[in-house]
């Protein structure tokens, strides 16, 4: 009996200092990397079908690159993304990368993670101290007033190409994004660059739809009962905004989408190649959001001191009801 005890216990003496000294997972290296590093990410949130593309791609090109992505979803709030970034400097994360939701309210969080000595890359939308700002690294995005002017200029060609170029007034209502957000404002800026020179058109009516299609629909409803018969044209800064604006135009019956009211918007999401080809939504310039592998080359590259360029800009095309169909089956998101 006594044997038996000693056996056993020697055997859980054995079997425990054996899993004392069990070896560290081994986790492999990140590519172009002699060790695998970590992204600490803080997103805005899922508010539209770029959103979510925009996240998927991220987290593939993570697995990818073989980077731990830390990666957080501030829903929406300026707050949570705050508490994220300070959280990453904590954990001595290796690059912090984030989408700042507003634009301003970054300079204390920027300062505090520069003093960390962590670099920082921009994704998706700017904030107010400009591209050029040393309090990130990397700028990775679209150049969101360019794209407003593009979808102006399509609107002021599609009027001329329909005869009604000259028709007086052009009544554009507008669904903003989320207020003080990059996108918002640039989106808002580039638009009105081109719609200034045709004083024939006029911005009548222009509010936030805060990038969802709830928020979108809600607000042409309103729309729709103060200006119904006055609106020729509607202008919404994401997909989303139209799609859900589209819902509201039906529901009202007494117009219809893409031929009463033109419907024009930005991002180029499959729900809005669909829109286009049902012959409800008339044009959308493509905001990439495809850029999960340009993130972890960048971090790459940072760290392992390369060259970058201080803004990353992304290529992006028009896409009208003419070639929709043609380019819907290649689409990513
Ligand atoms: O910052 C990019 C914008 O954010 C996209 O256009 C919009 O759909 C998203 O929510």
């Amino acid at each position: 009996m006594k044997k038996t005890m000693a056996i056993l216990l020697g055997l859980a003496v054995a079997s425990t200092a054996f899993l004392g000294c069990k070896k560290k997972e081994d986790v492999g290296v990140t590519r172009g990397m002699d060790r695998r590093i970590v992204i600490g990410y803080s997103q805005i949130g899922a508010e539209s079908e770029w959103r979510t593309a925009n996240t998927r791609s991220v987290q593939a090109a993570a697995q990818d690159w073989n980077i731990e992505l830390r990666f957080s979803d501030a829903q929406q709030r300026q707050e949570n993304q705050l508490k994220a970034i300070r959280t990453f400097i904590r954990q001595g994360v290796d690059i912090i990368a984030f989408s700042p939701v507003v634009e301003t309210g970054w300079e204390t969080v920027l300062q505090e993670v520069k003093a960390a000595g962590i670099p920082v890359i921009l994704v998706d939308r700017g904030i107010e101290q400009g591209r050029e700002s040393d309090l990130f690294t990397v700028f990775i995005g679209s150049d969101f007033v360019e794209e407003g002017r593009r979808i102006a200029q399509w609107l002021v060609d599609h009027m001329a190409t329909l005869g009604r170029g000259n028709q007086n007034p052009i009544n554009i209502a507008e669904l903003q994004g989320t207020v003080g957000s990059a996108p918002a404002l640039d989106r808002y800026r580039g638009f009105r660059e081109v719609i200034e020179k045709h004083p024939n058109y006029n911005i009548i009516r222009s509010q936030t739809g805060n990038f969802t299609r709830a928020a979108g629909k809600e607000v042409m409803e309103a729309f729709l009962r103060s200006d119904g018969n006055n609106i020729h044209v509607l202008y919404a800064h994401n997909d989303d905004m139209a799609i859900g604006a589209i819902q509201a135009i039906e529901a009202d019956g007494r117009f219809k989408p893409g031929t009463d009211i033109i419907v024009i918007s930005i991002d180029g999401v499959k729900g809005a190649f669909e829109a286009m080809m049902a012959g409800k939504l008339n044009a959308s310039m493509e905001c990439n959001p495809i850029i999960g592998n340009q993130i972890m080359e960048t971090a790459v590259k940072i760290l392992t001191n390369q060259e970058v360029p201080k803004w990353v800009v992304s290529e992006e095309e028009l896409f009208d009801q003419s070639n929709a169909a043609e380019a819907f089956p290649n689409r990513q998101y």
